[in-house]
């Protein structure tokens, strides 16, 4: 047996195993503790401050790629009022989010205030929402709504939503509340600023009437523009021609002067617009007409049937009130399969428009990329014209060598315009 020498037991020794255990070894330990109890510990789960924020409200949080906003379950939400639920889509790609609330009649949610931008569609019901600044008896300035309206709370003003009719009221919002909260990383500010932002809600009294909209004509920089605070009634507001197909109508949204984009989109029955790409956060729902979405992810091809990939391709049916978000970048395409025009509102989500092009438009407009027909899969067309038959409705899409000649019409003219129908409102 090897005799452990008796120097090692000196107190010189000593004195330097202390030194090494308090001077070096401890702190080291120590560092390594707190590294692992702070917060770069939860760096490694890549859940962002927005979504912790979420988990932790206590009502249901919606994922995937389709939701139906009038048929998703709802708890009781404490911190707004009423019932609500989240709805966080692939899509939406942690720059938007989406929530549903539904008050019942008499009663309204609790105030509110934020920095970050929230639109919000009425899918059913009748009241009306107070909005005032953050000043000592500020008024309140009332917005009436119901069933298809669509409006804007004021950045960071104070809010509450009223029924006022007898049946239950049920609201969708999309904000911009992901981007904003994990960019300062804490909720307390979010909620907690007392800033008035007077370029945008100066507490003026006629801030949601209708009457005030600005209406721009069709330019191809912004296509039919309409600035405003509320739209009275989506089912109902006038479309113009549009430029992404045969039978596309629109018209763009600017609401409460946010950076958000936002139109309401129409299509005639029995006709379906160019397939296209694009950056994150683009909201749709759909306010009525029988159709159809697809979905593919850009690795499938720009012609995922013929190269294979159809099994890739993701189909959303639908119906009144369905939001569909397309994945980032993913190709999608609509298709009105019925008798009846169709339409939808991309209430809110994507960031940067033509008055305020956050981040040069990259957050929204990325690598914006269209199939032009000449391009499409012939599976597509054949899908359509068997859904059509099916559903009893006439096809109107012009045959192909016609069609092809038109998209050329339309690149010729510059402006994308499709031939088949003169501009102007309807
Ligand atoms: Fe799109």
């Amino acid at each position: 047996m090897r005799r452990v020498s008796a120097h090692f037991l000196r107190p010189g020794f000593k004195a330097l195993v202390a030194f090494m255990v308090t001077g070096l070894i401890l702190p080291l330990v120590f560092s390594q503790l707190r590294f692992r109890s702070n917060k770069e510990r939860d760096a490694w789960d890549r859940r962002s401050t927005y979504r912790k924020f979420i988990e932790k409200e206590g009502i249901p949080v919606h994922g995937g790629y389709v939701a139906d906003l009038n048929a998703i379950e709802l708890k009781p939400w404490k911190r707004k009022g009423g019932n609500g639920a989240y709805v966080f889509l692939e899509g939406m790609g942690e720059i938007a989010d989406a929530w549903v609330v539904e008050v019942e009649p008499g009663k309204q949610t609790l105030p509110q205030r934020h920095l970050y931008e929230e639109q919000i569609l009425v899918l059913s019901g009748e009241g009306e929402t107070r909005v005032w600044q953050n000043k000592k008896d500020a008024p309140k300035i009332t917005g009436h709504w119901r069933k298809g309206s669509w409006f804007a709370v004021p950045l960071n003003a104070w809010h509450e939503h009223v029924n006022t009719g007898n049946t239950p009221a049920r609201l969708a919002a999309v904000t911009t509340a992901p981007i904003v909260m994990d960019i300062f990383h804490d909720p307390n500010f979010i909620f907690g600023s007392d800033h008035n932002f007077m370029g945008r809600f100066t507490g003026e009294n006629n801030y949601y009437d209708p009457e005030n909209a600005r209406h721009y004509p069709y330019d191809e920089t912004h296509g039919a523009l309409t600035i405003t605070n509320l739209e009275r009634n989506t089912y109902m507001a006038p479309t113009f021609l549009g430029t992404q197909g045969v039978g596309e109508r629109d018209r763009h949204f600017i609401l409460g002067d946010n950076a958000m984009i936002s139109h309401i989109e129409e299509m005639e029955p029995g006709t379906y617009q160019r397939g296209h790409r694009h950056g994150p956060a683009s909201v749709i729902v759909e306010l009525y007409g029988t159709g159809y979405t697809l979905m593919w992810p850009q690795s499938a091809g720009v012609q995922p049937f013929a190269s294979g990939n159809g099994d890739k391709v993701m189909r959303a049916d639908w119906r009144e009130g369905v939001m569909v978000v397309p994945p980032v970048q993913w190709y999608h395409q609509h298709f009105p399969s019925g008798s009846t025009r169709a339409r939808w509102v991309r209430i809110g989500g994507r960031i940067g428009n033509t008055l305020y092009p956050v981040a040069g438009g990259q957050l929204s407009e990325s690598d914006r990329d269209t199939v032009n027909y000449r391009e499409e899969d012939p599976k597509i067309r054949e899908i359509f014209e068997e859904e059509v038959r099916k559903n009893g409705a006439t096809l109107r899409m012009p045959p192909r060598e016609e069609l092809l000649e038109m998209e050329r019409e339309a690149e010729r003219l510059r402006e994308g315009r499709w031939k088949n129908e003169e501009p102007g409102e309807r």
